[in-house]
């Protein structure tokens, strides 16, 4: 496939200005720091089309449902990540003429995402109607070191005339979201003005009540002297900005210095927001533009050191995974533990913004890897304080007895989707909540995470399962019935494998977890027995009842687990039949024939089979893949990584490559033809394992790393870094090796290809 974007390993990179590629290079060039986040909208007005995008992590809008037909159950609203006030705003006008490059003829555009450095840096020349033509360089980063921070260096050098520049630094308050159900306003002005050289506005979220505060500081330099006459103030409603008027001849360069600090009321009192902000910025302009800069590259050296896979012969699909684990690094920072991840990070209004199964089910495995246990820990405990949330939200359901089943999308805990199919059917994210505990304690070795929180939410888990299944009379056994699998193409289904299979290992997992509880952390058990009322003899009974008697549907001539009841009665057809002007099927068939169709969205059956892998035999998984993966459309973006980490371990490198590029590639190369909605940034940590855990073959055995790794043909040599208990090391692969350094921490055991080998720390 032939990328618009240029390859580079460090860079992505845009040349030539491509009106119709606007809204999808402002969401591949978008900027975060886990605070906030800045789709790669232009500075200067744009009057084409653009999907304007400021987000700030946790503040959001609870939109009133909007549904055909209610159903009781349904929640009372959709969580909206709110479009926030425009910080980035600078207008540039020349005599009547304001620069605009839907207007204005553009040469020499050029746009560069520079991942190492974490800043976006664009450069053009426009020629305005008059003939008058500027040569515009703009960069601009969010601080990781500062992350109420953004800075922004505009400079515009006049090329072939003389006359007065006018620029107009400002923050525009006037702001809607595209996605709205009743074209609602989200947003209300509390406060704007002018304070000790320092423009601000602070905005209320209605409902939520939410503040945030903008403040802006805004410096200009000609030709490197900085311009000491005092700007202009504009305030107009909801919009505050400094103007200058700067004479100039061609060749001169202005260049405008932009320091905004965006503070909410999440992390300060709404009565000394403003305050705190107007502090903030002029702290941060003391610093200037390049301090900033270099404390915000010392972050991002460390996350690389702490992240980069390095692929030697193949740039393609280096510059994908930098892709990934940049847009990673950038939309989570694991500082807030009352944050999430959703689908789209910053970069999108689509999916609210809020908080799905992806976090469990995709991206646990990342932050574990690249960070301390404590990023992995929060997003966990997240889970934890909304556990009483997800009892309630069973309760409403009918369920009784400290059964909890978790929201399927949420921003504070309470369900906000409304789709009967995924609401109430789409139960298999209570699995991933519970595996995802298990992978935490897994991979740092902090079995005490049960004690402390982790055996109150596998109670409750493991109350749901057993309330949700039922005994048939026909099969003498337990089954679930009415449920949407990870396979969203197919909805009210009875027996879903993958959702049966996680439900039983909750409640095994579960057991061993009261087990270990009771005898390791005696006090602690009495106290979470006391809280949920567990009453150990008949629950633990009748859970090892159901473990014991739990429904599978197999076709077991053929070594299958079958997806659902009747799988096998649809027309068996494979995706390689369908014409390509039938792709994506969501956008060409109507949902009723996608529903009869034998395709799937997403790995089901092989999303458990990737979870519970050591549990079937290499012929067992091949089986399965051979099956599933011609029947596989991958129109989820969760798709590709799971199917291509399951073809490296049955030995199928190719298959598992072109997995790769798709998954890696994803957004950069736009497969599903709908990046101009947002980045997928949760199957972004598909990626990474499908990377790690695919080719490299990480695998966690008993405490220990374990390495089976197979490279495509086309790699020369994969290197990744991955923390591990107190220690980070530095894993090499080539066609004739795999070696193992210790890059901090004491010397550690691993398995490479089935061998105990002691590595020792690299030498310095
Ligand atoms: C997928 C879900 C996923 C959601 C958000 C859907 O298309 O089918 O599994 O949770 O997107 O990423």
């Amino acid at each position: 496939m032939k990328s618009y974007y240029k390859t580079d390993e460090w860079s992505v990179i845009e040349e030539g200005f491509n009106p119709k590629m606007q809204e999808a290079s402002e969401s591949i060039f978008s900027l975060g720091n886990g605070h906030m986040g800045q789709r790669a909208n232009f500075e200067e007005k744009y009057s084409g089309e653009s999907l304007q995008g400021t987000y700030i992590a946790g503040i959001y809008y609870p939109d009133k449902t909007r549904v055909g037909w209610w159903k009781n159950g349904y929640p009372e609203y959709f969580a909206k990540v709110l479009n926030a006030p425009n910080w980035i705003g600078i207008s540039v006008v020349i005599g009547e003429e304001e620069l605009d490059l839907h207007t204005c003829k553009v040469s020499d555009f050029r746009r560069e995402l520079n991942m190492k450095q974490g800043f976006l840096q664009r450069s053009f020349i426009a020629e305005f109607k008059s003939g008058r033509q500027i040569q515009v360089n703009a960069r601009r980063f969010l601080s990781m070191a500062e992350e109420e921070i953004g800075a922004i260096r505009y400079s515009v050098k006049p090329l072939n005339f003389k006359g007065t520049l006018v620029l107009t630094s400002y923050i525009d308050g006037n702001v809607v979201n595209r996605d709205a159900n009743y074209d609602e306003k989200f947003w209300d002005i509390t406060a704007e003005g002018f304070k000790k050289g320092v423009a601000y506005l602070q905005s209320r979220t209605r409902k939520t009540g939410f503040e945030v505060c903008f403040a802006m500081v805004s410096e200009t330099e000609l030709n490197g002297e900085i311009l000491k006459a005092k700007d202009q103030t504009v305030q107009q409603k909801g919009y505050v900005g400094y103007r200058k008027e700067i004479d100039v001849s061609t060749h001169d360069e202005v260049v405008l210095y932009k320091y905004v600090a965006v503070l909410s009321s999440l992390d300060h009192q709404a009565a000394s927001l403003a305050e705190n902000s107007i502090q903030k910025v002029i702290r941060a302009a003391e610093r200037k533009y390049n301090g900033l800069f270099a404390d915000h590259n010392t972050l991002w050296e460390e996350n690389w050191s702490n992240s980069d896979i390095i692929i030697k012969g193949d740039p393609a699909a280096q510059q994908g995974i930098r892709f990934n684990i940049f847009q990673l690094n950038q939309t989570y920072t694991g500082r807030d533990e009352r944050l999430n991840i959703g689908p789209k990070g910053f970069t999108g209004e689509k999916y609210g913004g809020s908080t799905y199964w992806d976090t469990e089910a995709f991206l646990i495995p990342f932050y574990l890897s690249t960070e301390p246990p404590q990023v992995a820990r929060n997003l966990l405990k997240y889970r934890y304080k909304h556990l009483d949330k997800a009892i309630e939200n069973a309760v409403k359901l009918g369920y009784k007895n400290g059964a909890a089943l978790y929201p399927m999308v949420t921003m504070n805990g309470e369900e906000c989707h409304n789709e009967w199919e995924i609401t109430f059917e789409e139960i298999h994210r209570n699995g991933a909540i519970a595996f995802a505990i298990f992978n935490y304690i897994r991979y740092t070795g902090e079995k005490e995470y049960l004690a402390e929180y982790g055996l109150e939410v596998l109670i409750a888990l493991s109350r749901f399962w057993r309330e949700r299944v039922n005994w048939s009379d026909v099969k003498g056994k337990y089954v679930i019935l009415g449920v949407t699998g990870p396979n969203e193409y197919e909805n009210n289904v009875n027996n879903n494998w993958y959702t049966n299979k996680m439900a039983l290992w909750t409640m095994q997992y579960t057991l061993e977890s009261i087990d270990y509880v009771m005898h390791e952390h005696p006090a602690q058990y009495q106290k979470i027995i006391r809280k949920t009322g567990f009453r150990y003899e008949t629950e633990t009974a009748s859970w090892r009842d159901v473990i014991k008697n739990m429904y599978f549907p197999v076709l077991e001539e053929r070594g299958l687990f079958l997806q659902q009841d009747g799988y096998m009665d649809k027309e068996q057809r494979m995706a390689s039949e369908l014409p390509p002007a039938e792709r994506p099927i969501n956008q060409h068939w109507s949902w009723d024939r996608i529903l009869r169709s034998v395709f799937i969205k997403q790995a089901d059956v092989l999303q458990g089979i990737f979870c519970f892998e050591d549990e079937y035999t290499l012929e067992t998984i091949r089986q399965n893949f051979d099956f599933y993966e011609p029947r596989t459309v991958h129109e989820s973006s969760l798709s590709a990584c799971i199917h291509s980490i399951l073809a490296s371990r049955i030995g199928e490198a190719e298959k598992a490559y072109e997995l790769y590029l798709r998954t890696s590639r994803l957004d950069l190369d736009d497969y599903n033809k709908e990046v101009d909605e947002g980045l997928h940034i949760t199957s972004m940590g598909g990626t990474w394992m499908s990377v790690v855990l695919g080719f490299g073959g990480l695998r966690i055995r008993e405490g220990m790393l374990s390495f089976t790794p197979s490279l495509p043909k086309k790699w020369k040599y994969l290197s990744f870094v991955i923390n591990f208990r107190g220690r980070v090391l530095q894993v090499g692969i080539s066609n004739q090796q795999t070696e193992v350094k210790i890059i901090r921490g004491d010397q550690l055991q691993v398995e490479i290809n089935g061998k105990i080998v002691m590595c020792q720390p690299a030498k310095l």
